[in-house]
């Protein structure tokens, strides 16, 4: 099968950025795609990040240390941006003006001003295929709740609840970053930091809260700065979110959550979901496994759990008897964005990376979770 290479820019080479490459480096896993993402270019502000590209990474031919450099490279088509929040509106909005497809990665914006400013230059530029990073929900057990949700199954929705959970933070003597710091993470915080990977699948189906109540606290208040001192936290550690979901003629609650200090979690990303008719819950603690409640009324209520086979959006050549990774959800994120570009709405499988338009709510979440902290009231959104 003919392929079309996507040659893409890679902006911020750390931690995101290196997952890319490592993807890219597997595309023989995917089966039956005719499209394979080909990085050309780099770029990082610290020449040492970009070294490990020029290293590990043949297809790269060069290497930037301005990111305008990148977006002048007529060689680029696509480019994955992986750099610190403040960073977000000024480099996207240059990404998409130049007319370059981009990956982006979440929250697309530090505040809802920043993000603005992200979705006026999409107005302008409609042609560029814009998505955000959220791999979570191409795990097989979260693909399934998504076919569950899309058949119609749940009936009456009673409850819904969504997190994202890390608990490396639970360690005071774990050095400060760009993340604890308000300039370059935003007020946001944890919510900038986890939100859009716990609101992914509930915005996808439609479920926006109308109204917000927020709990968001700061547990450790200074950590080192690695030059044998102490520096302040600044930002929120944690963040739960009571909101109501209002809409269709149904109204539930929705209870979502993101905490960089839940002990005993490391990158747990789940959602459970409660119905008349049926529940369903997948959770990344228990990777292989999806669990389902299907009720008849006065029949007897109990949960099935099974072991998900390897299926998520795009076939692999590991068969379904093994376990599907986070590296392996990494992997579909990339063949959807790559799918989108290459194939546009004819893409092989229909469930697209999170949307401009997706993370544009989850700002509007986030604003009122923070409006509802200062005040202590449930804060009404208007969609
Ligand atoms: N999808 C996920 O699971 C996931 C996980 C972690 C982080 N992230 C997101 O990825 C983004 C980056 O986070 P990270 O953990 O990779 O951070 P990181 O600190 O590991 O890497 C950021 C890189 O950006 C570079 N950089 C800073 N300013 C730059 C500039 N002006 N031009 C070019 N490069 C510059 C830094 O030198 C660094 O190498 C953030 O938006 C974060 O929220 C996503």
């Amino acid at each position: 099968m003919s392929k079309r290479i996507i040659r893409f820019g890679v902006i911020g080479c750390g931690l995101m950025g290196k997952e890319f490459a490592s993807a890219a480096a597997r595309w023989c896993h995917l089966t039956s795609v005719n499209f394979e993402p080909s990085i050309v270019a780099v770029c990082d502000a610290n020449p040492a990040a970009a070294e490990w590209f020029k290293e590990q990474v043949p297809s790269v031919e060069r290497a930037y240390a301005d990111y305008r450099e990148l977006l002048a490279d007529s060689a680029v088509d696509a480019v994955y941006c992986a750099v610190p929040h403040n960073l977000h509106a000024q480099i996207y909005v240059d990404i998409i003006n130049a007319g370059k497809h981009l990956l982006g990665e979440k929250p697309f914006g530090m505040d809802l001003e920043a993000n603005a400013a992200i979705q006026a230059a999409l107005e302008v530029n409609p042609d560029v295929i814009v998505r955000s990073s959220s791999e979570f929900p191409f795990f097989p057990g979260a693909q399934q709740i998504v076919q569950w949700v899309k058949e119609g199954r749940f009936g009456k929705i009673i409850e819904v609840e969504a997190g994202f959970w890390h608990s490396s933070d639970l360690d005071p003597t774990k050095p400060i970053n760009w993340k604890r710091r308000i300039a370059t993470n935003g007020e946001y915080g944890c919510m900038g930091d986890l939100g859009l990977h716990v609101l992914h699948l509930p915005l996808r189906f439609g479920w926006k809260p109308s109204s917000v109540r927020s709990l968001l606290s700061k547990i450790v208040d200074e950590r080192p700065d690695g030059r044998g001192g102490v520096a302040p936290c600044e930002t929120w550690d944690n963040a739960i979110l009571a909101c109501e979901v209002e809409g269709n003629g149904s109204r539930f609650p929705m209870l979502l959550s993101m905490k960089r200090i839940a002990p005993g979690h490391a990158n747990t990303w789940f959602i459970r979901i409660q119905g008349t008719a049926f529940s369903a819950e997948f959770t990344t603690k228990n990777p292989k496994q999806a669990a389902s409640l299907p009720y008849e009324p006065g029949c007897p209520q109990a949960w099935h759990v099974v072991d998900a086979p390897y299926r998520s959006a795009y076939d692999t050549i590991t068969g379904g008897i093994f376990e599907f990774g986070f590296s392996d959800s990494i992997l579909q994120m990339w063949a959807a964005f790559c799918d989108e570009v290459a194939n546009g709405e004819k893409m092989r499988q229909p469930f697209k990376c999170a949307l401009p338009e997706e993370a544009a709510a989850s700002h509007r979440v986030f604003t009122a979770a923070l409006e509802s902290e200062r005040t202590g009231q449930t804060i009404s959104i208007d969609w």
